[in-house]
């Protein structure tokens, strides 16, 4: 479902080029769970930016369901990622005065969906993330890991078939943190294809199937025969 074809991307920093992706080959298929690690400035959240249609290619192809994006408008576009794609960040980016319930409801509100349906789907997220009890609460009402259940009932309420979460641990304690991996494991049992950029090693283990970055480029890709489903702990 996601095909990447020699994406290049440069940044220019005060007049110097920055090459963030380097010729990145890339195919992912439904239903996958791949982690993504590497050292800080490798490119990963370039990566996922470009997975996520947030960012455009200099040169190269990407195809999201087999549709070619390259070409295709700012509208299109966003339509694309609304209707695919779900996006975790390490710093949860939600909204202050919201509460957990209204931020959950934004993208769908965005979307045009009538109110008896936006209720009945975030209430529905809401419990599978555990936080139907905190619906009212506004995010500093709520810890971190609850913070994080709220952003990804936020990703998940428009049915994206994928997952993109950029160290979505990294601002949390171990429990908090394994209980959000929980979550996402979850999500990818139910068929959800869940992308992972993480520091953290027994996060990135977890996959079924690993990827290390180096200097924008994908530098070693490992399907693993037992993933998390078999892992102990
Ligand atoms: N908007 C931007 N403008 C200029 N340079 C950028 C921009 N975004 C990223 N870069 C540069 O591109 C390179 C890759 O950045 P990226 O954020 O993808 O790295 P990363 O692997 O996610 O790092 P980290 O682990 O620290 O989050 C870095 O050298 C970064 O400085
Ligand atoms: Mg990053």
């Amino acid at each position: 479902m996601i095909e990447m074809r020699e994406v290049n991307k440069t940044y220019l920093m005060g007049g110097q080029p920055l090459q963030a992706l380097k010729d990145l080959d890339l195919n992912v298929g439904p239903g996958e769970y791949l982690s993504v690690m590497g050292p800080s400035g490798s490119g990963k959240s370039t990566l996922l930016n470009m997975i996520g249609l947030l960012d455009r290619p200099d040169s190269g192809s990407y195809r999201l369901n087999d549709e070619p994006t390259e070409a295709l408008s700012e509208e299109a576009r966003a339509a694309l990622r609304r209707d695919n794609i779900g996006f975790i960040f390490q710093a949860f980016h939600l909204v202050g005065r919201l509460s957990a319930f209204e931020n959950v409801e934004l993208p769908m509100v965005l979307a045009g969906v009538a109110p008896a349906e936006r209720k009945r789907a975030v209430n529905g997220v809401l419990d599978q993330v555990g936080l139907l009890s905190r619906s009212h609460h506004r995010p500093n009402q709520l810890s971190g890991g609850q913070l994080q259940r709220v952003a990804i009932a936020r990703a998940i309420v428009m049915k994206p078939r994928i997952l993109l979460a950029d160290e979505p641990t990294g601002n949390l304690d171990q429990q908090s943190g394994r209980d959000i991996v929980e979550v996402l494991e979850n999500l990818n049992q139910e068929g959800i294809t869940l992308i992972v950029v993480t520091h953290d090693m027994a996060m990135g283990k977890r996959a079924r199937r690993r990827g290390q970055m180096v200097d924008g480029a994908i530098v070693s890709d490992d399907l693993q025969s037992s993933g998390a489903a078999h892992a102990p702990g």
